[in-house]
């Protein structure tokens, strides 16, 4: 039996919903997991009453003893073998994944900004004291590509990957491309008012939010280090004005926030800027809050994935898989 004993850090937009769906789905899990057995043991959260509080209104009937604000609970316990780390940042959710790794327990993280930052000394660790680390949320929420091109691309040459990877900058340019009165500080009101964006915006339209994603897919399909974000071009969508939308649409075209990581000849060209998007190209669909990659591969071609690329319940989803590949 494969006993995955859980801790999970944080309980919020992605937490909630991974506790949520393993709880709705225990049957189906264990129906079609016979051999694994999971056990969420303990949530660490700031507040336990607003926790359990969010967890009733969600009808997700967990024990109230599950949630804690103490994480010694969590690094105390020597049943869990597992950290979930969905507490988002760079400060204390690094702390949690090092942590994981020197106690020695597989970690599964949907934050792409740790990564991005500290990835290639988490991952040697993590190989050097045998420990797992599931990262398929960490791009592109609930579309399933870093397994993808793991298993499905391992062979033969990627030459090129190329994505929209921030709902939030996506869902602003549909915006403005929809509602030709509205200005850019506009739709990032509206963004935020919705709850896409963040009150501190500055990551996902400037661009970084975009480049972590990049950079850790082009360690995948290069097979090297990951890419520092200040080491390639970077640029977002703060100065897309209402004006430059409709010049585009007066060529037919729409602008989206591209990142693209490519193989030269010697080197990897990577960037993050925007693009226009003829009506030609599969990334001229993509609205709302929608992401697209896009694959070139020698044998495969051209392979697109397009879907949720955020969300509670899709980016669960991709830590559920993470849990069940342990
Ligand atoms: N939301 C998405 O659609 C999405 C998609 C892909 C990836 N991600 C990534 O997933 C991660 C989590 O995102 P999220 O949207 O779920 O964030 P969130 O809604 O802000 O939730 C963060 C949770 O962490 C808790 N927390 C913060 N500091 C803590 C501490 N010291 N001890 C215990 N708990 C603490 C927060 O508690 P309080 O509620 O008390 O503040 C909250 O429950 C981030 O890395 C993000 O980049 C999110």
């Amino acid at each position: 039996m494969n006993t995955i004993r859980i801790g999970m850090f944080g309980f919020g937009t992605v937490g909630s919903n991974i506790a949520k769906i393993l709880f709705h789905h225990r049957k189906e899990i264990e129906k079609k997991f016979p051999h694994t057995n999971i056990t969420v043991k303990y949530i660490a959260v700031r507040n336990k009453v607003s926790s359990i509080e969010k967890a009733k209104h969600a009808g997700i009937e967990i024990s109230e003893d599950i949630f804690t604000e103490n994480h010694n609970d969590i690094w105390n316990d020597p049943e869990i073998n597992c950290i979930i780390e969905v507490i988002g940042g760079t400060g204390l959710a690094k702390d949690i994944i090092y942590k994981a790794i020197e106690t020695k327990r597989n970690i599964i993280t949907a934050n792409k900004a740790v990564l991005a930052e500290s990835g290639n000394e988490i991952f040697s660790l993590a190989k050097e004291n045998n420990v797992k680390i599931g990262y398929e949320a960490s791009v592109a929420g609930g579309i399933p590509i870093i397994k993808t091109l793991k298993n499905h691309f391992a062979i033969g040459s990627v030459t090129r990957i190329e994505g929209i990877l921030n709902g939030t900058c996506n869902y602003m340019l549909s915006n403005l491309e929809n509602n030709p009165l509205l200005s850019y500080a506009d739709v990032l009101h509206d963004a935020q008012e919705k709850g896409f964006a963040e009150s501190n915006p500055s990551a996902d339209v400037d661009g970084w939010d975009t480049a972590a994603k990049i950079s850790i897919l082009s360690s995948i399909c290069f097979s090297q280090k990951i890419p520092k974000t200040t080491d390639f071009p970077v640029e977002g969508i703060a100065n897309i004005t209402a004006k430059k939308i409709a010049d585009a649409q007066k060529d037919k075209k729409k602008i989206r926030l591209i990142a693209s990581a490519t193989q030269q000849n010697t080197s990897i060209d990577i960037r993050v800027e925007p693009e226009e998007i003829s009506q030609n190209s599969p990334f001229y669909s993509v609205n709302g809050a929608d992401n697209m990659i896009i694959i070139h591969h020698e044998y495969l071609g051209q392979i697109v994935l397009k879907g949720a690329g955020a969300g509670g319940e899709a980016t669960a989803m991709s830590i559920i898989s993470d849990i069940l590949e342990l």
